[in-house]
């Protein structure tokens, strides 16, 4: 699958489609395709029938105020609760004997939760929260590994009116903190670990550094802790309480109130093309509206019959759409599980799937791609025959991997959904829907009914088929990003002053001859790894950081796995006590990953003595970039010094 640059590249081939099953078309949830124009003709009419399947304490009358943009606001006079809407409304329908949550622990424990579970432990939760000072406005910061606490924690944050603010697991005491101070969070739900790769992977102990920074005085008043691996943890008398000690005092009666649509439902930090991260605040009715219809048009949901799972964690915003917030209101039954695909070995996902008859199953490229690598005599020892919807996410699926999954993992015929969205976008926007679309290999295909997405070149008009350009939305959708938390100023100029009247997504892509859109990675600093954002500027001003470094420049090259892999260049102090550019590299890479998380430790350091820059002092990062992948640097001679490229070129080509 790899050219000679080592990239992940490989062609479609020429008019390579495949229609859905006439079996799968007339069955489908969506099989007119008169939807698309009957959205397109009237958006808000379609999205107020998708918001009115949704149980509303007030019904809403206006369906769209636009009237200050960038600053949307959906359904706005309505009030509804969203934990009721994921949970009670279930009940009340007679569905809570239904399995909300297959939970499969990395060790093997398991656990199966019905609706009716699920409510009782979101009610008692709810209740504790309450009684711990949080209400509505409040924001929660949870830092928990994958298992059930993590996804009733959300629930019963929401079901009080605050707002959640989820930290990946995998993040540093550094990121963690900057993530409380900046939503103001007053409490943090955490567990004493998690298992990951057959080892704990302990989190209480990070809190515990994150809350003792910058010299103590966090927002933070109490830390909840959820027991699950059993280290021994510190607990901080007045601060820290254990969940399993309080949540028994409480009952499970709780009557959710209805809240305005607009009211936040969660903020999630993202990696922006400056070093500090976005708070995206996405709030309730709208996002919930979106999500819920994506999640039951996209994987053609049914949901008395379907087992799904998605593999994301509840720390990016696949985890929070499409594991608690889509699933839960569409009254899905789901896998959830902890731990890593290699545990204890590379058969884990596929034995998951076996046992619990998964019929639809959402992953990412990079995840396939590692499979691929390991070989499909792993996944073929397994029954995968329930399978029946295959969907991908967090970066452009290359055709050999798609090919390989809809053959190993979908045995030749169930459809691949390639989901385009963002954290910002808050659901899917471009799809494939498997009952109508004939799927092309490598395409995200077609815009969401009552979606418009568009192509568009710098000066905003829309490219002709055959050529590419930016990605750009042009109408609000009902869950997109309403501003970055506390900073309304820097929404506006992140994805609206270019265009004016277009949200700027970030993205280049292509349209085709047949109109399908084909994404082609980001057009900013930002760079994708195993599908996950990360910034240059955050890398490198981490990298700054360190005593040693005077001067960094962070790329992100190809990788055959990972997408693209963090590769960074530096330049020593030249009084730096490092001695070796191997001991320095190294130190590097782990002060990377102790500044930001695991997630951003760059697959190399190169030691260098001089960057490319152009004359006016501008770091040349599209050179570094092609030398990180091994390809002709090409013409240098906007470069002050033409040598230095040759330099690092030679370095880099004796590394590959
Ligand atoms: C990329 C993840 C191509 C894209 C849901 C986007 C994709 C960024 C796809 C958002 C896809 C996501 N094809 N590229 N199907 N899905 N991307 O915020 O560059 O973590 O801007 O949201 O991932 O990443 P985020």
């Amino acid at each position: 699958m790899s050219d000679e640059h080592g990239t992940i590249e490989s062609h479609p081939l020429q008019g390579e489609t495949y229609p859905p099953s006439p079996e799968f078309r007339d069955r489908a949830n969506v099989n007119d395709p008169s939807v698309y124009l009957r959205a397109a003709e009237d958006p808000e009419a379609y999205w107020a029938s998708e918001a009115e399947k949704l149980q509303w304490t007030k019904p809403f009358e206006e369906i769209l105020d636009w009237s200050n943009p960038p600053f949307a606001k959906w359904f706005q006079d309505g009030e509804l609760n969203v934990s009721a809407n994921c949970l009670d409304r279930h009940v009340a329908a007679g569905l809570g004997d239904r399995v909300a949550i297959h939970f499969e622990g990395e060790p093997g424990d398991t656990r199966t939760i019905t609706y009716a579970e699920l409510t009782s432990e979101v009610k008692r939760a709810a209740n504790m929260l309450t009684s711990l000072g949080v209400s509505a406005g409040d924001r929660v910061a949870i830092y928990m590994p994958m298992i059930p606490e993590a996804v009733i924690a959300m629930l019963a944050v929401a079901r009080l009116g605050a707002a959640h603010s989820v930290v990946f697991g995998g993040f540093s005491a550094e990121s963690l903190r900057a993530r409380i101070d900046d939503a103001r969070a007053e409490l943090v739900i955490t567990a004493d670990g998690g298992y990951r790769k057959g080892r704990v992977s302990a989190l209480k102990p990070t809190v515990d550094d994150a809350l003792a920074l910058h010299g103590g005085g966090s927002s933070v008043e109490r830390v909840l802790v959820v027991k699950r691996t059993g280290n021994e943890i510190e607990m901080q008398a007045g601060r820290d309480l254990w969940w399993h000690d309080e949540i028994v005092t409480y009952d499970d009666q709780h009557q959710a109130q209805g809240f305005p649509a607009e009211n936040p439902l969660f903020i999630l930090y993202t990696s922006g093309t400056t070093g500090k991260p976005k708070g995206i605040l996405h709030t309730s009715a709208g996002y919930l509206t979106q999500v819920s219809t994506t999640h039951r048009n996209v994987f053609d949901l049914k949901p008395d019959t379907d087992v799904y799972w998605c593999t994301a964690d509840i720390g990016w915003i696949t985890g929070h759409s499409y594991v608690v917030y889509g699933p839960l209101a569409n009254g899905a039954t789901q896998v959830i599980y902890e731990g890593t695909p290699e545990t204890p070995d590379w058969g884990r996902w596929w034995s998951i799937i076996q046992k619990y008859g998964v019929t639809i199953f959402y992953t990412a490229p990079t995840a396939i791609r590692a499979c691929m690598k390991v070989g499909r005599q792993v996944p073929e020892q397994y029954d995968l025959s329930s399978i029946r919807v295959l969907g991908s996410v967090g970066e452009p699926i290359n055709p050999e991997a798609w090919r390989w999954y809809r053959e190993v993992i979908g045995a030749g015929s169930a459809p691949i959904v390639d989901t385009w969205w963002q954290t910002e976008t808050g659901a899917i926007m471009i799809s494939a829907l498997p009952g109508l679309t004939s799927l092309k290999p490598g395409s995200a295909q077609v815009p969401q009914p009552g979606i418009d997405v568009n192509v568009v070149d710098d000066a905003g008009n829309r490219v002709d088929r055959g050529q590419g350009g930016l990605l750009t939305i042009r109408r609000p959708w009902p869950s997109m990003v309403r501003t970055i938390w506390g900073d309304d100023q820097r929404f506006i100029d992140t994805y609206w002053a270019k265009f004016g009247d277009q949200y700027f997504a970030g993205d280049g892509a292509r349209v085709d001859d047949d109109g399908d859109i084909w994404l082609l990675g980001r057009v900013d600093d930002v760079m994708n790894v195993s599908g996950h954002r990360l910034s240059t500027a955050e890398i490198e001003s981490a990298l700054v950081e360190h005593h040693a470094v005077a001067e960094a420049a962070v790329v992100g090259a190809d990788d055959e796995t990972t997408g693209q892999a963090v590769v960074a260049f530096v330049i020593l102090k030249s009084q730096q006590t490092i001695l070796t550019p191997e001991a320095a590299e190294q130190e590097l890479k782990k002060h990377v990953a102790a500044q930001i998380g695991a997630i951003a430790r760059p697959r190399q350091v190169f030691v260098v003595t001089e960057l490319p820059k152009t004359r006016s002092g501008k770091i040349m990062r599209r050179l570094l970039k092609d030398a990180a992948e091994g390809k002709d640097i090409g013409d240098t001679t906007t470069l002050a010094d033409t040598s230095v490229m040759q330099t690092i070129s030679d370095r880099m080509r004796a590394e590959l």
